[in-house]
């Protein structure tokens, strides 16, 4: 199955990302979101991240009008109903992307793939809410998405080897290298991630270092390209929150409990640079 046209809801941090290396690999994107103030937000930010590309001699100004060319903004999913690959890049929330499927289902042609990006929600509970499971896969981008080179395809338990293969070509065809991931509770990436960045946050809180002092601990002494308290800023907070609350509630095992100062920055709304605050301020 040849994908040409693919569809993207939600416009923002990782929406607008995908959409942007879709573009760039060639396909024909519609970006959808609820509004169209969010839409256009995510358009000036691959706009802005083209721009850069183009000063730094990456790409050509053509290329960069050609690449925001092909991305159609949409503010009704319906615009989505000739799509042959979608991917859900909406707000963590299941009740919100449950919606999103059951539409996509109903809307959508048989043979369309529906993937989502979800973090963290089993892939087979939102695969439940259409009457094509086997045609829903996670597809799960790292942020930033045109930087980070990872997309793990996660087979949901009713997934189809057909489903999984096109999704993985896919992500291939953008530039990334896919990695295989079963569906348990927070995959492969953030079940590795999200408790390095919990005991970071243990580290504050119980002040065995200064924000400062955890981030460069690991940026010098492991190498990671980012602190962990600066990684969570540039995820969020609240996702960061409700990952662990996933693993939590997925392996009822103590070991992944939320740091109590985590959950009391969240409620406090300093969620990180989306709030202009998190465990560092930003502007
Ligand atoms: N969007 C697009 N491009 C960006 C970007 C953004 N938001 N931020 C940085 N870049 C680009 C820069 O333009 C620059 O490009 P060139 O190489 O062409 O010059 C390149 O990335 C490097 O940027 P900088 O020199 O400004 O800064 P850096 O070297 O510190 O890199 C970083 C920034 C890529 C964010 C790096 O710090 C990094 O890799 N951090 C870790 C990110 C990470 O772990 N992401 C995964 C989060 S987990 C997740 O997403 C999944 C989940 O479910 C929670």
């Amino acid at each position: 199955m040849e994908i040409k046209s693919f569809g993207v809801i939600g416009a923002g941090q990782m929406g607008n990302g995908i959409a942007q290396v879709a573009a760039s690999s060639g396909l024909q994107v519609i970006m959808n979101d609820i509004n169209t103030e969010f839409v256009e937000r995510g358009l000036q930010t691959i706009d802005k991240i083209l721009a850069r590309g183009v000063d730094k001699g990456k790409i050509s100004a053509d290329e960069k009008e050609a690449i925001l060319g092909r991305i159609k903004p949409s503010t009704d999913i319906k615009d989505l109903a000739g799509a042959d690959f979608v991917v859900e890049a909406a707000t963590e929330n299941e009740p919100v992307k449950f919606q999103i499927f059951k539409t996509l289902d109903e809307m959508c042609s048989a043979q369309a793939i529906l993937a989502t990006n979800t973090s963290s929600i089993p892939i087979g509970r939102i695969a439940n809410q259409t009457n094509r499971p086997d045609k829903v896969i996670g597809m799960h981008f790292m942020n930033p998405v045109p930087v980070m080179k990872l997309v793990e395809v996660i087979r949901g338990i009713a997934t189809s080897q057909e489903t999984f293969e096109i999704t993985w070509q896919l992500s291939e065809k953008f530039g990334k290298t896919p990695a295989e991931a079963n569906d348990y509770p927070g995959f492969i990436a953030n079940r590795i991630l999200m408790p390095m960045i919990n005991e970071a946050v243990y580290c504050l809180y119980h002040q065995v270092g200064s924000r400062e002092a955890i981030d460069t601990v690991m940026k010098l002494g492991m190498n990671h390209p980012m602190g962990p308290l600066a990684l969570a800023d540039l995820i969020g907070l609240d996702t960061c929150l409700a990952i662990m609350e996933t693993l939590y509630d997925g392996f009822k095992d103590s070991k992944y409990r939320p740091c109590p100062l985590l959950r009391k920055y969240v409620e406090a709304g300093w969620l990180g640079r989306k709030t202009g605050r998190g465990f560092f301020e930003y502007n």
